[in-house]
């Protein structure tokens, strides 16, 4: 993994995200609080945490769903806009934790919608379904194509969203997302219900995409998959960042083992997970699926 990040072909470097400050507030609850985050290009930096640690709430922040109570957001060193709409324009796109497709849209046309913000030709063009229209339509289907078969959902571009296999349609969203161009993602919980090679797969996507000079910004429960991809990883616990820091500055501090060590195991699927991972390596395949019990995603 150290060889791929040196192999990366991007200039890390220039900031894309910087979070500062960021607090947010729900009547007397404080999710989130004084919060600052940077993520460079060419970066895979991981946001770790226990259950309800704040890291969605976060993400919402970031992409407009929420306005942060204090603190500021920047993107390429513009403020970012309040809503989502013009924060996926701006360059930054998400998957969530509960997966959000059309169901009853294929796979081709769900990354279409989410090329919807790069499409230039406007309202008259669709109208009067002119020269420019049909040009335009084809080179996002010509694209859309392309990021499906970067995520190899190719051979599935005419099902039906609903359809597909759970891990598949994490694919799709992350197909979607890309579908936007951005210049940062952020991955909610990507492995969430993935058996172990759909999780070593995803692993290999999020590099690739790096590759491409996408920035990446990922929370996930699967230690293991975090540690082995990030850069740099931080760590929420009720709603404060703990620590910063490399994979091993962060895996060796007590205050992350004892922040998971006092998680109950049912609220911890990361855990179980992480768990199963290791002992579906050590004998056979062992399917499995956590997305049960996944819950608050907003
Ligand atoms: N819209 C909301 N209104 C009220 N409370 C919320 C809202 N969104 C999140 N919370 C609360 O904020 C805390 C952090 O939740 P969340 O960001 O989902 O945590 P995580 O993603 O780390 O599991 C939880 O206590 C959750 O119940
Ligand atoms: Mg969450």
């Amino acid at each position: 993994m150290t060889t791929m990040t040196t192999t990366a072909t991007t200039t890390t470097g220039q900031t894309v995200l910087d979070a500062r400050g960021v607090t947010m507030r729900f009547g007397g609850l404080t999710a989130v609080r004084g919060v600052d985050l940077t993520v460079r290009s060419g970066e895979i930096v991981g946001l770790i945490g226990p259950n309800g640690a704040g890291k969605t709430t976060f993400f919402n922040c970031l992409t407009g769903l929420y306005t942060p109570t204090e603190g500021e957001v920047r993107y390429k060193d513009t403020v970012l806009p309040p809503t989502s709409y013009k924060v996926t324009a701006a360059g930054i796109a998400r998957t969530f934790q509960n997966i959000r497709l059309f169901a009853n849209m294929t796979v081709l046309e769900n990354v279409l919608v989410g090329r919807h913000t790069r499409t230039k030709e406007g309202f008259w063009s669709a109208v009067l379904r002119g020269p420019g229209f049909h040009k335009a339509e084809a080179a996002s289907r010509a694209r859309a194509t392309e990021l499906l078969e970067f995520v190899g959902l190719a051979a599935k571009a005419d099902h039906l969203a609903r359809n597909l296999p759970y891990g598949e349609q994490r694919k799709l969203e992350i197909a979607r997302a890309l579908a936007s161009e951005p210049g940062l993602l952020l991955l909610d919980e990507p492995t969430a219900g993935m058996n172990p090679q759909e999780t070593r797969a995803t692993e290999e996507l999020v590099f690739a995409i790096r590759d491409q000079g996408i920035a990446v910004l990922v929370i996930e429960h699967d230690m293991r998959f975090i540690f082995n991809l990030c850069d740099r990883v931080a760590v929420l616990v009720q709603g404060e960042k703990l620590i910063e820091g490399d994979s091993a500055t962060v895996q060796g501090d007590e205050r992350v083992v004892a922040a998971y060590l006092g998680e109950p195991l049912e609220n911890d699927p990361g855990a179980a997970e992480a768990a199963e991972v290791e002992a579906a390596e050590a004998h056979a395949d062992t399917p499995h699926d956590t997305a049960a019990g996944k819950e608050n995603d907003r």
